[in-house]
């Protein structure tokens, strides 16, 4: 296990980690050697880690330390009573905003023991490989041994099923197969930064984006869209971002009717309504207006991509209707970043 000492120089925190290390845990000790001294570790002392900091002066600096730390033993502190006296504010300092300072770099930086464990609210995975839903999914402590963290549990991954889990069980990281995506939604996210200063748009303060991937994140730059709302209310504004090549699939509304004017780039637009099907290059400054029950599918074909305003009725999400069935069995077919 990793354990961290504090005050690990010191009368009790040397002993502690002798016996430590003889139960052969990874031992990382922070001491100021105010009152303490190196020689009590020396028997240890090639075998641990030790960190000579006052730990008032706050511990940020040394997160890695405390990440996944399994226990952390806050031993430091300035123990006699009479100069506690002559000097109160270093003994607040040190036992008071030490203390604090250990406190809150164990709640931020994952001490295992003030983490939850993911347990099943159903059965799951009769089929290897079933993807595992936020929807499926709680939060409990303890923390168990091989157990995946909440802290672990980003809507930024996927995660699918080695083996059928039923439903109370503890997630165990051996059961499952993870694909973390965060570094593909940042991939995204700049990329869109990149087409908005391109297109010279101005997008509100606290903008955030919407990225549609309809065949999943991996297949993002074939099949997808990102998407800013700026309003939706009885009337809407969306901006529409898209990378060469990538198509939106074909889909309808029923209700919202949307106006298209192209900001940047140039967009096929494959528009079929009553049997009829069109095919429209556009361009900056062209304007197209999807009426109810024209099924539409575009995509960008400028190198630098394309983006769209969408100017429409109110935007209702249960009002998209894909023609390929696929798509709407898919449920995490969206993921969200901010803007800025
Ligand atoms: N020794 C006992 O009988 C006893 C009994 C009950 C409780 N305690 C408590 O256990 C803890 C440890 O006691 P101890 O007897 O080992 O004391 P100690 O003085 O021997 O050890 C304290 C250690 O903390 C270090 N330290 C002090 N301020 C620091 C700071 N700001 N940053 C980093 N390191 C700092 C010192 O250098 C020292 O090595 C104290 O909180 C004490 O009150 C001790």
């Amino acid at each position: 296990m990793k354990c961290l000492v504090t005050g690990g120089a010191g009368f009790i925190g040397s002993n502690l980690v002798d016996k430590l290390v003889a139960k052969k845990n990874k031992v990382i000790v922070f001491d100021d050697l105010s009152t303490g001294s190196a020689s009590n570790l020396k028997k240890v002392r090639k075998k641990i880690t030790f960190i000579k900091h006052d730990i008032s002066k706050g511990v940020d600096k040394f997160e890695r330390y405390f990440r996944n730390a399994d226990w952390i033993f806050h031993l430091a502190g300035k123990v006699d009573i009479v100069p506690s006296i002559t000097n109160p504010i270093q003994y607040f300092n040190s036992n008071v905003q030490g203390t604090l300072n250990i406190l809150e770099i164990a709640r931020k930086k994952h001490l295992k023991k003030f983490q939850r464990g993911v347990y099943f609210k159903k059965n799951i995975g009769k089929k290897v490989g079933e993807k595992i839903n936020f929807k499926n999914v709680s939060f409990h402590f303890p923390l168990a041994k091989g157990q995946l963290a909440a802290n672990d549990y980003s809507v930024f991954s996927d995660f699918k099923t080695k083996k059928t889990i039923n439903k109370g069980n503890k997630l165990l990281i051996k059961d499952v197969k993870i694909n973390n995506l965060r570094g593909k939604t940042i991939e995204i996210r700049n990329k869109v930064r990149d087409l908005a200063t391109r297109a010279n748009i101005v997008t509100p303060k606290y903008s955030r984006i919407e990225i549609s991937h309809h065949y999943g994140l991996e297949k993002f730059f074939k099949y997808g869209l990102c998407m800013i709302v700026i309003i939706n209310q009885s009337y809407c504004k969306k901006y529409l971002f898209l990378f060469k090549n990538q198509i939106h699939p074909s889909q309808l509304h029923k209700q919202k009717q949307e106006t298209f004017l192209i900001l940047f780039g140039t967009v096929q637009l494959d528009i079929s309504f009553n049997n009829k099907r069109k095919k429209k290059i556009m361009k900056p400054g062209e304007i197209f207006t999807i009426k109810p029950g024209m099924i539409h599918k575009f995509k960008a074909l400028s190198s630098a991509g394309a983006v769209i305003e969408e100017i429409s009725t109110e935007s209702i999400p249960t009002d998209s209707y894909y023609l390929d069935k696929n798509i709407t069995k898919i449920l995490n077919r969206k993921s969200y970043i901010s803007f800025r």
